[in-house]
């Protein structure tokens, strides 16, 4: 959860002037701007905080009302953290596009310290041969046209699943968000490891304790992802962890870690190669990322357990809640408005024709379904997140 700003913000402020002068005196009172760039313009920092007030709790409201009086291209001092703010496409094409590769670094954060693994993972690792040969991995065996066409089976059959379980709930109100879950998770599962992550129980995989267990930790993960920490913003107080973040992390971690664990120990006894695949060309993620333990990439390169585990937990947690969700808010939206449900039934019977008895989920076309295209081509995309220019932060 966020904190309310202002009652934080006024006591993290006490503790952190005090250790922040104690510290840094000397540069406080002698070395004002060190950076020799010039920056954006932006509103007027206040001493240590900096524009953090600035924020409000909204603050993608507050950065829009802000860009009214500054422009597309702001800048923000987040507590020591300098942090420039693209506010309309054309500005924030220039960092993901024009200038992609000066600015394909992630601030540092103590989500990827505690939780991936140290930075080695994909996400969080540092723009270099590691990312290169981890994305190269993931471009190749997940995305790819061709591992897309091979494992097009697998996201029909969970498909089939799901639409099945809906439909076996009859009159009865479904866990929808839990059904969707499921099956986005036992797709990348079928494709990363070669088998579901979760069994099936009455119904589409809501049966599994595991699975609640599971979203609940991805939910976590999210959501502490999400929280201001105000020790990644304010150096002096990182050790304090005054919110308790850094300790839920490392909780959060074990948890991952041991489900992680499982899965590696489970695979390695099991030497699952992909039957799970239906095709003898399509060997699951896992099995691959194994095999590259010994082989050294072409930019003298070994993947390690840490990493590969690293690997999956990027995967598992950036692939599974926001495809769910994604779907579930559209489902949503398409209910709460009459007349798109209205043309979605009459799209989806001139489909499969008002009696749906005998249907065979399997037998239809999904890439003609907008929905299901766009999903596929997501992961593909470059989506604006942090980006870290280390040139800029150096001085
Ligand atoms: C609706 C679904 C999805 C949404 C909204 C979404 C959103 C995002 C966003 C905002 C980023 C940050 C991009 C950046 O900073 O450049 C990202 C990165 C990433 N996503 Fe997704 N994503 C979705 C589905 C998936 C799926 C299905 C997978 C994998 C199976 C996936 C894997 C990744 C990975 C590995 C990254 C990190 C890429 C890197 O740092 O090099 N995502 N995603």
């Amino acid at each position: 959860m966020v904190p309310t700003l202002p009652p934080l913000v006024l006591y993290t402020s006490i503790v952190a002037l005090v250790i922040y002068c104690l510290l840094n005196l000397r540069t406080l009172l002698f070395n004002r701007h060190s950076s020799h760039n010039p920056l954006p313009p932006g509103p007027k920092p206040w001493p240590i905080i900096g524009n953090l007030p600035h924020l409000g709790t909204i603050p993608h409201h507050s950065l829009a009302a802000m860009a009214q009086t500054y422009g597309p291209l702001m800048h923000l001092r987040l507590g020591f953290v300098h942090v420039v703010v693209a506010c309309s496409a054309d500005v924030a094409a220039q960092f993901l596009k024009t200038h992609d590769s000066k600015f394909s670094n992630r601030p540092p954060n103590s989500g990827a310290k505690h939780v991936a693994y140290n930075y080695q993972d994909l996400v969080f690792a540092p723009y270099g041969p590691r990312w290169r040969m981890l994305r190269k991995i993931c471009a190749v065996h997940l995305f790819s046209a061709k591992a897309l066409d091979d494992f097009r089976h697998v996201r029909q059959e969970e498909v089939g699943v799901l639409v099945r379980g809906l439909a076996g709930a009859g009159e009865k109100a479904a866990p929808l968000g839990q059904f969707l879950n499921v099956c986005a998770t036992n797709a990348l599962g079928r494709v990363m490891l070669g088998k579901r992550v979760f069994s099936y129980g009455t119904s589409a995989g809501a049966g599994d304790p595991k699975a609640d267990e599971f979203k609940d930790m991805v939910v976590e993960l999210m959501t502490l992802a999400g929280v201001f920490n105000f020790g990644d913003f304010i150096p002096a107080l990182e050790p304090l962890d005054l919110q308790g973040v850094a300790k839920k992390m490392k909780k959060l971690h074990a948890r991952f870690d041991s489900f992680l664990n499982q899965i590696l120990e489970e695979h390695q006894i099991s030497g699952s190669h992909g039957g799970d695949a239906g095709n003898s060309n399509n060997v699951d993620l896992l099995s691959t990322l194994l095999s590259l333990k010994d082989v050294v990439d072409s930019e003298g390169g070994k993947l390690n357990d840490t990493e590969i585990k690293a690997l999956l937990l990027n995967l598992f947690t950036a692939g599974t809640d926001t495809t769910s969700s994604t779907v579930e808010w559209a489902i949503a939206e398409v209910l709460r408005n009459p007349k798109v449900l209205a043309q979605a039934r009459k799209e989806l019977d001139s489909v499969i024709g008002p009696d749906q008895d005998g249907l065979e989920v399997e037998n239809l076309n999904m890439d003609e379904a907008y929905g299901l295209t766009l999903q596929r081509a997501v992961p593909l995309m470059v989506h604006p997140s942090p980006r870290l220019a280390q040139q800029v932060y150096d001085a």
